[in-house]
């Protein structure tokens, strides 16, 4: 069992890093990130089912939450690139494991780049991991540099990330989860998202329905 210390410091490091392409192309390159995250199956599809949910409350339109859905899905597609030594290692990354993991953004815009139609949801795939303040990656963005797409998903993506089991812990609970993220508004991330979050989360909205994102997936 892994000490509560490296727990405790694995979870910042986490935190540190939570964060139209046509149907012959989308559905594969979906599976193929799906396989490279083993340790935490069903990660993209739930990630996007809160950061839809969040951005129907924010009034975001269906056309553009379209969009949201397609980049989520393939948000992580960079860890395809990423070593599965990495990615499957049961303790803390080393600083130059911590960079190739965080490498998988730029992997993953470099994936997607060629994908005629893809260009609306690419920055959800190049922004998730950009922090409100600038101390994010890949290109330390701050505020509204960050569209607003990229900033729902960075708290989408640091929600799964930290309820679920890793290599390395064990999923935390939802209420601790809903805490960190409170803690991080304004910092890593925006408040306005944050508090439509625990808006969410308050009403009872702590469980995902990964079945209606793969059935809406299935409709592309
Ligand atoms: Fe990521």
């Amino acid at each position: 069992m892994t000490p509560r210390r490296d727990i405790r410091s694995q979870n910042r490091v986490e935190t540190l890093y939570c964060s139209s392409a046509n149907q012959t192309t989308f559905l594969p390159l979906h599976r193929k990130t799906s396989r490279a995250r083993r340790q935490s199956g069903g990660h993209s599809e739930r990630v996007t089912d809160v950061a839809l949910r969040l951005a129907k409350e924010m009034g975001i339109s269906e056309a553009e939450r379209e969009i949201m859905r397609r980049g989520g899905l393939l948000h992580d597609i960079g860890k395809i690139g990423v070593p599965a030594s990495i990615l499957d290692k049961p303790g803390k990354l080393t600083p130059e494991e911590l960079q190739q993991m965080r490498e998988h953004v730029n992997i993953g815009v470099r994936i997607l780049q060629p994908i005629p139609g893809f260009a609306d949801a690419m920055p959800i795939v190049a922004q998730h991991h950009e922090w409100i303040n600038g101390a994010g990656y890949p290109n330390g963005l701050k505020g509204d540099e960050i569209t607003l797409h990229a900033r729902i998903f960075a708290v989408a993506d640091c929600y799964d990330a930290l309820i679920s089991d890793r290599p390395y812990r064990a999923g935390l609970p939802v209420s601790k989860v809903v805490e960190m993220i409170r803690e991080g508004a304004g910092r890593q991330f925006d408040p306005r998202v944050v508090e439509v979050f625990e808006r969410l989360m308050a009403a009872g909205a702590d469980t995902v329905r990964i079945e209606e994102t793969e059935k809406s997936l299935q409709a592309v």
